[in-house]
């Protein structure tokens, strides 16, 4: 089966060509960021007005590089939410509507599947069952997935997510949106040991998640620099960067250590945008080999948004039968576990 995946949730345009035979044919990905970048953050109408540009250009720039014609695809699949109304508006619009003119089944996806199936799109993927690590700009959670569909959460953010705290304090360092690759690229200067930042909730039991006291904590390390030293210089900025990447990375690996101690499962996936994170990698690849257990990821474009996870994920549900009526529904927001299974 060969399907085309749109993502527009947020402030990508990902347009892919998955086929169950052969694999992922195309993929192609318009980033808004310059776009946003002078507000420091996503502006949700003009993300809409943005993906109405770009969609109708990149579908048939993938359907060319894939050597396909609308007679070839089989399914087509969009992202149905979480994410902005408006934006989600656009690609399940566009994909609800190319299925109804091509005679094929359309199906909507949850965004947090397709990252969480993104690792299955490498040469090596992560075999059932396992502990995901969803980290992006929206979401932190622990998710026990034992098949496609079925997904226990154990754990979650209790106030903002992880990338959500990267961007956060980045800005605060005067950084560019967004902050996540910003300070880790910045923290790589940066002198471990001379600030040193909180690793919140890691003595409590339990698998959840808040990270909006290290936001704080930037805040007021940054301001007490400034009282007795004025602004920053690039060298405090990098310090105060690489302590709290530390301390973001730190409490993760712990979480991600506890729920495979706790399930008993020695895999682990780690997806979204925070996942792209090289010291994330490095640091649970060194942690989960001294329990024996493995982490998966996908290459670098697939962490973030993407039309090619979108594209696998509903493919997987399209074989399964599942399809959805022609009246298009979005949603801002959707709890993982109450997706069916296959
Ligand atoms: O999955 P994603 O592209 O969009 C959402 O679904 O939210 O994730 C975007 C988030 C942003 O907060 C961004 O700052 C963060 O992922 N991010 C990173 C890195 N690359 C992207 N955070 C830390 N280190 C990175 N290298
Ligand atoms: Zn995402």
């Amino acid at each position: 089966m060969r399907v085309l995946g749109l993502e527009t949730s947020c402030d990508e345009t990902g347009v892919a060509v998955y086929d169950s035979e052969q694999g992922l044919l195309a993929h192609a990905l318009y980033s808004q960021i310059g776009l946003h970048a002078e507000y420091g953050g996503v502006v949700p109408e003009l993300a809409s007005r943005d993906h109405v540009r770009k969609i109708l250009p990149l579908i048939n720039q993938v359907l060319a590089e894939s050597h396909s014609s609308a007679k070839d695809i089989h399914g087509v699949a969009y992202t149905s939410g979480p994410g902005l109304i408006g934006a989600l508006m656009v690609g399940a619009s566009m994909g609800r509507s190319l299925g109804y003119a091509w005679g094929v089944p359309a199906i909507g996806v949850h965004h947090m599947e397709g990252h969480l199936l993104a690792p299955m799109l490498e040469a090596n993927p992560p075999p059932f069952p396992f502990i995901a690590l969803l980290v992006s700009g929206g979401h932190t959670q622990l998710v026990k997935v034992t098949a496609i569909g079925c997904y226990e959460l154990l754990g979650e953010s209790l106030d903002d997510a992880a990338g959500e705290a990267f961007d956060k304090a980045a800005k605060m360092l005067d950084l560019d949106y967004p902050g996540g690759p910003q300070i880790a690229k910045l923290a790589d200067s940066g002198t471990a040991g001379r600030f040193i930042f909180p690793r919140p909730m890691v003595d409590r039991p339990g698998l959840d998640f808040s990270f909006s006291g290290l936001k704080t904590f930037t805040l007021t390390t940054v301001a007490a620099h400034k009282q007795a030293n004025g602004l920053p210089d690039d060298q405090t900025c990098a310090d105060i960067a690489c302590a709290f990447q530390t301390a973001v990375v730190e409490t993760l690996v712990i979480k991600c250590k506890r729920a495979l101690e706790q399930t008993g499962l020695k895999t682990l996936v780690i997806a979204g945008g925070v996942s792209a994170n090289k010291k994330l990698r490095a640091d649970l690849e060194t942690a989960l080999a001294k329990i024996n257990a493995k982490v998966f990821y996908a290459r670098h474009e697939f962490c973030t948004d993407n039309g090619a996870m979108i594209a696998y994920a509903g493919c997987q549900r399209l074989l399964a039968g599942q399809h959805e009526p022609l009246a298009v529904n979005v949603k801002a927001r959707w709890p993982l576990n109450t997706l069916p299974p296959l």
